[in-house]
């Protein structure tokens, strides 16, 4: 029914439009039974020493401010991140700055965190009536504002994970790897360290700390945060974000080039995405668990990321595609790939 009657009403009105439809019609589900779930014994797992009931999740980017952490559960996903939410309320890039490449299976956004900001989202979060149904990271980014840099951008995310840290997140993840900021990904080795050093100080639940990493990190980068994660007890690692590469699309390259600037997700990430998988596999020590994220729309998809090292997976722009019904086949299809062995088997 998605692909046949959804999809095309959603696919004829402006990207950022249907997704804020779907937002706002998301919580109807709670008035029906409506349940898309695959449950399967062999997909139990843990992700930072919560149970998940299968390692499916949604990635960042989705619920930014925490509006649908009561729904999500009901697509079958086995955790959810909330976010990217940063300290100050902004609006982000003009519009328009989401696009479909449908040929592709992809997206390209410039939101440009555009957000409620941190304490309009703990005050939410902290409502009376608001549960975690289904384990929960929040990810956490710098204020994208010109004036929030040097020192300031450190006490910008600290403040943000002050509102935050005696939340029962299962994790809480930095982004660092957002393309579009004003400065780009995050390369600036001390301000990474001073952010991750003061969060730990405040850290006063032992929260796990994740890193969001950027496919398009140069090698000494992704040897630089490691190094830093090392040193300051970061639990693991989120790999990764979009790219700001346009390699190998079916696009018409006058389109892409028309909509300019932007992080692309989906199919033609995928490579891109196992690529700083394994790289960060290799470097990271025994201890710390990798998120992987990008371009996983199938059974297969997580099977390869899981078998490559990963301890979980997320998506985003599949459900665009394949609608509430994805993470059902997702789960089921990865259940039948494991051949009835647990998933603990397969994951290193
Ligand atoms: C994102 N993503 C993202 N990531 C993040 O850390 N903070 C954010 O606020 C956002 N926002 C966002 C908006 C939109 C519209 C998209 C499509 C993506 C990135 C997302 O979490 C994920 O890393 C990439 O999209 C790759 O996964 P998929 O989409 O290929 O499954």
């Amino acid at each position: 029914m998605y692909d046949s009657l959804v999809r095309p009403i959603l696919f004829k009105m402006d990207p950022e439009g249907a997704h804020v439809l779907a937002h706002s019609l998301a919580p109807l589900l709670k008035l029906t039974p409506l349940k898309f779930e695959h449950a399967a014994a062999n997909l139990h797992t843990k992700l930072s020493g919560t149970e998940l009931k299968n390692p499916v999740g949604l990635a960042a980017g989705f619920d930014k401010n925490g509006k649908l952490i009561d729904i999500i559960d009901r697509l079958g996903f086995g955790f959810m991140e909330i976010g990217s939410v940063c300290a100050l309320p902004t609006q982000g890039n003009p519009k328009p700055r989401l696009f479909r490449l449908p040929d592709d299976e992809a997206v390209i956004n410039r939101l440009g965190l555009n957000g409620e900001g941190a304490h309009a989202v703990a005050e939410r979060l902290g409502g009376e009536h608001v549960s975690f149904r289904i384990p929960t990271g929040l990810n956490i980014a710098k204020t994208n504002l010109p004036e929030v840099q040097g020192d300031r951008a450190v006490t910008d995310v600290v403040s943000t994970f002050d509102c935050f840290k005696a939340f029962p997140f299962t994790y809480v993840a930095f982004n660092a790897s957002c393309p579009n900021t004003h400065e780009g990904i995050l390369n600036e080795r001390q301000q990474l360290t001073d952010i991750i050093r003061e969060v730990q100080q405040k850290n006063v639940k032992s929260l796990p700390i994740f890193i969001k990493m950027s496919p398009d990190s140069p090698e000494p980068l992704i040897e630089d945060i490691i190094e830093i994660a090392n040193s300051h007890n970061v639990s693991g690692f989120i790999c990764g974000n979009t790219t700001t590469t346009r390699d190998g699309l079916k696009t018409d390259a006058t389109q892409i080039s028309q909509i300019g600037n932007g992080g692309l997700s989906g199919k033609p990430l995928k490579n891109k995405a196992l690529s700083l998988l394994k790289r960060v596999a290799k470097l990271k020590n025994a201890n710390q668990e990798i998120i992987a994220c990008g371009g996983i729309a199938s059974g297969q998809d997580a099977y390869d990321f899981l078998e490559a090292g990963a301890k979980a997976v997320q998506l985003y722009t599949a459900l665009v595609y394949h609608g509430p019904s994805l993470v059902a086949t997702v789960n089921r299809d990865l259940s039948a790939l494991l051949k009835n062995q647990p998933l603990e088997h397969l994951l290193r």
